[in-house]
């Protein structure tokens, strides 16, 4: 049976929104690292104690994860075959689209991109990471990752544009839904942007921290 197109940009708005559960979940995890190595490692060995539950936790984001840029793909072809113009042209809004509205699949595809490093670098990666000559494990890998410029500096630039793909997604979620009225867009706008400042500027201090500290 074929998705028609509401139902298509429900899916990707439901996907979003529960890939934003994770990033916020995700965060407050991350946020141990301020408390010191025991308490990070020690977290991270509670997730992996989980078994089976975090497998099955890991599936559901990968899932999200697929249908959210499969379907988002899949619009983005079809507007523009039907329209013979570019997805960046949103005729039908009253009001022009933000910055972070009109590159959002741009913002998509280097999240895409941020998340193959991120793996690569921390869950693929040996648990190891030596400061003041003693092996800290996790905390130590993300410590002296972090203690390279570039390394902390690709962080923050992808954290960026995570914050600018959040900062319109809120807003567009409601929008899906029809759950917002012309009167009260901006002050959703507002929230939206909010929410992705927010949560890039809390990712971006873990950097900070380990740059200003170690
Ligand atoms: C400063 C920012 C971040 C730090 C310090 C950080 C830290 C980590 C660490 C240490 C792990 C490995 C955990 C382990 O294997 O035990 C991990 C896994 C992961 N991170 Fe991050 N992360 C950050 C930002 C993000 C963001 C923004 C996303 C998503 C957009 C993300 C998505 C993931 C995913 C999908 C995994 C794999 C989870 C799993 O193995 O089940 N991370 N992160």
């Amino acid at each position: 049976m074929a998705l028609s197109t509401l139902q298509k940009k429900q899916l990707v708005a439901v996907t979003g929104l529960g890939l934003v559960g994770f990033v916020i979940a995700h965060l407050t995890g991350n946020f141990l690292i301020f408390k010191g190595a025991d308490a990070l490692n020690d977290y991270a060995k509670f997730l992996h104690d989980l078994g089976g539950l975090l497998w099955a936790a890991r599936i559901g984001l990968i899932a999200m994860f697929v249908i959210h840029m499969g379907l988002t793909a899949n619009l983005v072809i079809n507007k523009i075959k039907a329209r013979g113009s570019n997805y960046a042209k949103f005729e039908n809004h009253a009001q022009k689209p933000s910055f972070s509205a009109r590159i959002m699949p741009f913002s998509g595809v280097v999240i895409l991109a941020y998340v193959i490093f991120h793996l690569l670098d921390f869950t693929f990666a040996e648990k190891s990471g030596i400061i003041n000559g003693v092996d800290q494990g996790l905390y130590g890998l993300v410590v002296t990752s972090f203690m390279d410029p570039l390394h902390s500096a690709i962080y923050i630039i992808a954290m960026a544009f995570l914050g600018l793909h959040l900062s319109h997604s809120l807003q567009s979620i409601f929008q899906t839904f029809g759950l917002v009225s012309v009167n009260r867009l901006n002050t959703i706008r507002t929230i939206s942007t909010a929410i992705g400042v927010g949560i890039a500027v809390a990712y971006s201090s873990i950097p900070v921290y380990v740059l200003l500290n170690f």
